[in-house]
């Protein structure tokens, strides 16, 4: 009790304090307030960490911003551009964070100002510590300062990491509570990506402080092994989707859960990519591409810009995926949709290829946790539609009497959009 009572002092001194420092230059608030109308659906684009890490310069980020267009994912729905850790130089004799001069000569205004021109929206990264995961400049003391600043530039959105933490002597909900005020003292909207890796279970605080909070540890390129280092751990596609499992009660609009950026394009098979691509539209998750999309396959570019799939991620309902059970080695998911549509995945996490007999009776059930809505077979009838065919495939009906029978592919998914017909 009292432990608590001195950390939540601690942490109103602290914002406060931050906020003083630039009372002349920013209008400081008193409480975490999100700008209306950022992550509405879940956050669509890009990011250089997974298949540049550190590598990065304003040369990647332009050649990315052109490809955004000349692919189609601009127009996919892909408009952030953002730009992981590793793009900072020093902070100039007032504090002022700058960008490396040798990575990005031209300077950040510089690029937002290209990134905007293409009609994609610039992304940057930050961490609440003394310095970020690789060791830049870190955001403590500067919060209000790197805000504003990044307003300046014209940044859209931030990415707020939690590594070097020790010295922050406060809660992961005060510091992003502390970056949430600074951006919205600063005043422009800028979208908050919110990565403590799910350490202080940010979906029961941070509702009405960020815009998306990481689930997991970070992501790795493979389908199902955890990799395991002595200081830290990444997950696998199968891992992140089990720990996002038992958390669809906490995501809506404008808040989401984020179980990491996307590995489609960086080595897993197509089966693979095919498979985690499908997840993360069913679980509502943010659709931040990871690969080098100037020299993507067509295969993966189909992946990544096929309407339908996206079209059940963005669905305005806003409603993360259930999970039904697991049958025959399948993993089996329902999401509801905006009007009464469902999607429905079968996920193959096995080695083998498996046959399925749908039975749609067999798929009664109520959303009781979120939505609400029931898929009701015996009374609805809805149009089969693959996602990854593009072909009908008849009608559900009350009078089936015969199984559908589905083959999903080792390490695979099938997924179909049930438009519902009763109203239509
Ligand atoms: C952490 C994050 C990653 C990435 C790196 C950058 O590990 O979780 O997503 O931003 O830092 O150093």
């Amino acid at each position: 009790m009292l432990k608590s009572l001195f950390n939540h002092r601690l942490c109103v001194a602290v914002r406060t304090a931050a906020a003083a420092v630039l009372f002349f230059t920013a209008s400081a608030t008193a409480s975490a307030q999100k700008f209306p109308g950022l992550g509405d659906t879940p956050q669509m684009g890009w990011s250089t960490w997974n298949k540049f890490q550190g590598n990065i310069n304003e040369d990647i980020i332009k050649g990315i911003a052109d490809a955004m267009v000349s692919s189609g994912l601009r127009d996919a729905g892909y408009t952030y551009i953002n730009i992981d850790d590793c793009w900072h130089g020093e902070r100039d004799a007032d504090g002022f964070i700058q960008c490396d001069p040798e990575r990005f000569p031209s300077g950040m205004k510089a690029l937002a100002d290209y990134v905007h021109s293409k009609g994609l929206k610039l992304g940057i990264y930050s961490d609440a510590g003394t310095e970020t995961c690789a060791g830049e400049p870190g955001s403590l003391g500067h919060e209000y300062q790197d805000a504003l600043q990044y307003a300046r530039w014209g940044i859209d959105y931030l990415k707020y990491d939690w590594c070097n933490t020790e010295q922050n002597y406060v809660t992961q909900k005060c510091a992003y509570t502390l970056i949430s005020e600074a951006l919205h003292a600063a005043g422009r909207p800028i979208f908050l990506s919110m990565c403590e890796w799910g350490s202080s279970m940010p979906w029961k605080w941070a509702r009405e402080v960020g815009n998306s909070w990481r689930t997991t540890p970070d992501i790795w390129c493979s389908f199902d092994s955890l990799r395991v280092f002595p200081t830290y751990t990444q997950y696998s596609v199968m891992d992140c989707i089990h720990a996002n499992d038992s958390l669809r009660i906490y995501a809506g609009k404008g808040h989401w859960n984020d179980p990491d950026m996307l590995e489609c394009g960086n080595g897993m098979t197509i089966n693979e990519d095919r498979a985690h691509f499908s997840m993360w539209c069913m679980m509502a998750s943010p659709l931040i591409l990871g690969n080098d999309i100037r020299s993507m396959s067509d295969e993966v570019k189909a992946i990544l810009t096929n309407a339908e799939a996206i079209a059940i991620n963005q669905d305005t309902l806003g409603v993360q995926c259930l999970k039904f059970g697991e049958e025959s080695g399948l993993y089996i998911y329902f999401k509801p949709l905006a009007g009464g549509d469902w999607a429905l995945c079968f996920l193959n996490p096995t080695k083998n290829d498996v046959t399925y007999a749908i039975n749609w009776q067999h798929f009664n059930l109520t959303d009781e946790e979120v939505s609400g809505m029931s898929t009701a077979f015996d009374k609805n009838t809805y149009t089969i539609y693959n996602v990854w065919t593009h072909k009908k495939e008849g009608k559900t009906s009350k009078a089936d009497k015969v199984a559908k029978k589905i083959k999903v592919p080792s390490h695979d998914a099938v997924m179909y959009r049930l438009v519902c017909q009763n109203s239509k």
